[in-house]
């Protein structure tokens, strides 16, 4: 199945990631986005997106998942990581951590929230 990708990418990233299959994603209530308004700047340069990876016990498609974001034809210097996992019972926080390791010098920014303490 071939991404969507290309038409996409001047939207925000949520409607990117729907071309990649299975992610995990909290259902979020649609939100109206207003214009914000134009500066002289901002016609030239793309919108810095933040995006939410929330995974658990996501092991087995975790390496699906990051390769589709790594894909992803969206300036990586122009895309802000969030990446919470908590509670697995698998490989999911080395494999997400390692991947952040590997890939955040090429992000604008990447923050990182595992919670791996059983409370
Ligand atoms: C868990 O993932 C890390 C990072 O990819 C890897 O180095 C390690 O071998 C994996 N461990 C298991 C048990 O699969």
């Amino acid at each position: 199945m071939a991404a969507s990708a290309p038409l996409l990418l001047l939207l925000l990233l949520p409607p990117l990631l729907r071309g990649c299959g299975a992610a995990p994603e909290p259902p979020e209530p649609p939100e109206p986005e207003p214009e914000p308004p134009a500066l002289p700047e901002s016609a030239l340069l793309q919108p810095t997106v933040l995006l939410a990876i929330l995974a658990r016990n996501s092991a087995h498609t975790l390496p699906h998942v990051l390769g589709c974001i790594e894909r992803l034809s969206y300036p990586k210097s122009r895309i802000a990581l969030w990446a919470a996992t908590d509670h697995n019972i698998d490989n999911t926080t080395a494999i997400l951590r390692e991947w952040l390791k590997n890939v955040q010098h090429l992000y604008h920014d990447v923050e990182w929230r595992p919670m791996e303490e059983p409370v």
